[in-house]
């Protein structure tokens, strides 16, 4: 198992450990994160919840590979929509340390965490676009309401990867840390949650949410039907093929 998880001090800490791919997120592991985010809802022993990586990596985003061979369907009970709305559901803090580069959906979430801590050595990136895909998980309304339209269509259109101190200068991120102090120091703001009062935090949480959300629900469908049919397209399959060939891409035939 890729993703390891684990509760202390009122934190439900969960890991993403798959060094070797580049912490890439497969199916089972989106399920695991997205149990594990149910099970810390469910826990009225935790007051957080922290998401971090391995050090030098957040997650290399999606396992292209499974974007090859077993490429999510637009139905919303695949696991990588379980995670979604699992994340975008959790009515108690969700902390993220971001060890290192972080690319698609490793950025895309960072919109629906409370606090993201971003490692000095970090690069973020969102370059769907260049896959021959779309923007998910609600990026595309609102990455360009977060950061503006201008620069929305250099993270998007582009996929220009950015450091975290650009994420913090945007209002992505709340603060850079030496990489060896991230996850520490994201922990240490998690556990500040069990000196506060749980329900008014929750329906603080909820309030800060609650005028997005119907939009964002529905936002993430529509991507997902179009991101289910660009992910057969001869574009994505150049892109892909192209990444394990270790190549760039050639796009010039489109
Ligand atoms: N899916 C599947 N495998 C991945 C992966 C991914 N998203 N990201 C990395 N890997 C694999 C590589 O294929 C390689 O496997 P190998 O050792 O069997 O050849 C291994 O992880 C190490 O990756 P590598 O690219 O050699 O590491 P790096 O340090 O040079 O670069 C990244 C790290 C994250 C910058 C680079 O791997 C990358 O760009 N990954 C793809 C990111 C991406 O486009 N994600 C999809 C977003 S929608």
């Amino acid at each position: 198992m890729s993703i390891r998880t684990a509760t202390l001090n009122g934190v439900a800490t969960i890991e993403i450990a798959r060094p070797e791919k580049k912490n890439a997120l497969t199916a089972a592991m989106y399920q695991a994160m997205a149990d594990a985010l149910r099970a810390a809802q469910a826990d009225a022993g935790v007051r957080a919840v922290l998401i971090t990586g391995q050090p030098g990596i957040f997650t290399s985003g999606n396992d292209i590979e499974d974007f090859m061979s077993r490429p999510p369907a637009s139905g919303m009970d695949a696991p990588v929509f379980q995670f979604m709305f699992a994340l975008l559901e959790c009515d108690k803090p969700v902390i993220a340390a971001v060890t290192g580069a972080a690319i698609g959906i490793g950025t895309t979430m960072l919109l629906h965490c409370d606090f993201a801590f971003v490692s000095d050595e970090a690069r973020l990136a969102m370059p769907f676009v260049s896959l021959g895909l779309v923007p998910e998980f609600a990026s595309s309304l609102v990455l360009p309401q977060r950061i503006g339209q201008a620069r929305a269509a250099e993270k998007l259109l582009l996929g220009e990867p950015f450091s975290g101190a650009d994420a913090v200068d945007m209002g992505l991120a709340n603060a850079v840390l030496p990489a060896g102090e991230v996850v520490n120091h994201a922990r240490r703001v998690a556990e500040r949650f069990n000196q506060l009062p749980p329900g008014a935090v929750r329906e603080a949480k909820k309030l800060l949410r609650a005028p997005q959300l119907d939009a964002i629900r529905q936002t993430i469908r529509n991507e997902a039907e179009l991101f289910a049919a660009r992910l057969r397209s001869p574009e994505a399959m150049e892109a892909f093929q192209a990444f394990f060939q270790k190549r760039k891409p050639d796009f010039s035939k489109f």
